[in-house]
């Protein structure tokens, strides 16, 4: 019987819940799913306010639901979809739905920011593979995500390309085999710019990155490197590994997305074209692979792959980065609701690049760290944070 019924669940396929298919990931996922068809299908999408994009989504992938999170652009939402004859679900609280749904086997996280959070943990708690681009839930409830996966049964699968790259390359070990882990950056769009310049580099300049195509806050991360701030600490959640264990590389070419290097001496490394389409259909298909869509790599063809040291000097986001990993507890919740912030303003065009670095230090300093967080504590600090980067902006605005 079981046997029968697990021939059956293959023929009827995968069902896939994607929780923010708007996004550069989400329309990425979309794709893979949709040459994987019909072993894998869509039984969910969802949206923040892209009501119009959305619904051709629905209209072309026709789930059994789909949500909207912002309540203002549920009419909007409804009216495009008139006849649709799935659920149609609005509010924050829609993605946990869609996170638990019986018939969903995989829940893809492609929301941005701690927004994913409730959605992530539910999809943990429901015993879900949960395959998660969405970082930061990661880096500020690592621990809750991992222990509600160990008591559901849930599988947690990196998406983002370097952990994707190390949870690939551990496979040729066991994890007491594991000297370091060592994740490659592009070094972002101002890896070789003064830091002058850097500071007052124009919204379009730091949104023009060099090698990968994503959504605006995760480009403004790779400016600061504040992007690879965050996946150390995620590195630290997913894999158990100390930062001590954690080095960065950079490699502009993006080629090779990360190594390990295990206690023989031996480093593994998994390469690909930048195309987040390999480690969204790896996460989809693992333990299997299957024919993919993503260019195949052609090395030749570049000719030479580069190498070099982060200047932590320079970026001083990745110096945070590794601090707030050995600290853990509510610095990590407190560093990235700052960014999140101090993101969002400068893309508002309210603040210059370079303070986007000084507002997330002033608000790890006025932060006194502590241990052993519920869901509750954690949510309040992450408040807190972002109201005090916001108190800092008024002040900023009254001086002139
Ligand atoms: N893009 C990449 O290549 C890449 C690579 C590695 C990791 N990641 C991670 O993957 C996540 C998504 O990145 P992205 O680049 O795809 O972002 P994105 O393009 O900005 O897309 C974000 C998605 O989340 C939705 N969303 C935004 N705010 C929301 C909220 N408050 N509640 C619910 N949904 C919300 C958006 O809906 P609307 O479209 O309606 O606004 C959109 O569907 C991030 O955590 C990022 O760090 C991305």
């Amino acid at each position: 019987m079981r046997v029968f019924s697990g021939i059956l669940y293959w023929f009827m396929g995968k069902k896939v819940a994607i929780l923010g298919s708007t996004g550069s990931i989400g329309r990425n996922a979309l794709q893979v799913i949709d040459a994987l068809r019909p072993d894998y299908e869509v039984v969910a999408l969802s949206a923040h306010n892209n009501a119009d994009l959305l619904a051709a989504q629905v209209r072309r992938f026709n789930p059994r639901y789909a949500a909207i999170t912002d309540d203002a652009k549920y009419a909007q939402f409804k009216d495009a979809l008139s006849g649709f004859d799935g659920q149609l679900l609005s509010g924050a609280e829609a993605l946990v739905e869609l996170a638990s749904l019986d018939e969903a086997d995989i829940v893809v996280c492609a929301v941005v920011g701690a927004a994913g959070l409730p959605a992530a943990l539910a999809a943990a708690q429901a015993g879900k593979t949960l395959a998660i681009a969405n970082k930061e839930p990661l880096v500020i409830a690592g621990e809750l995500l991992m222990e509600a996966a160990r008591q559901s049964g849930a599988v947690l699968l990196p998406i983002d390309s370097e952990h994707s790259a190390v949870f690939q390359a551990m496979q040729a070990g066991r994890p007491e085999e594991v000297a370091r882990i060592i994740l490659t950056a592009s070094g972002g769009p101002f890896r070789k710019t003064p830091t002058e310049q850097m500071n007052n580099a124009t919204i379009q300049q730091a949104l023009a990155h060099p090698t990968w195509t994503m959504g605006p806050k995760i480009t403004i991360d790779s400016g600061t490197m504040m992007n690879k701030a965050l996946e150390v600490i995620e590195a630290v959640r997913l894999f158990g590994m100390p930062a001590e264990k954690i080095d960065v590389l950079i490699h502009p070419e993006s080629v090779v997305h990360s190594m390990v290097e295990f206690i023989d001496g031996s480093v593994i490394a998994q390469l690909g074209t930048p195309d987040m389409k390999v480690p969204i259909q790896y996460a989809l298909t693992w333990p299997k692979r299957m024919k993919g869509i993503a260019k195949g790599l052609r090395l030749h063809q570049l000719g030479q792959l580069n190498f070099e040291p982060p200047d932590l000097e320079r970026f001083k986001a990745l110096a945070m980065g590794f601090e707030v990993a050995r600290m853990s507890g509510s610095a990590p919740v407190v560093f990235n609701a700052a960014n999140e912030a101090a993101v969002a303003a400068f893309l508002d065009g309210r603040i210059r690049f370079g303070q986007i670095i000084e507002l997330i230090d002033r608000c790890l300093q006025a932060h006194a760290v502590q241990a052993h967080l519920t869901l509750g504590e954690l949510l309040s600090i992450d408040a807190w944070a972002r109201r005090h980067v916001a108190d800092a902006l008024v002040r900023q605005t009254a001086a002139g």
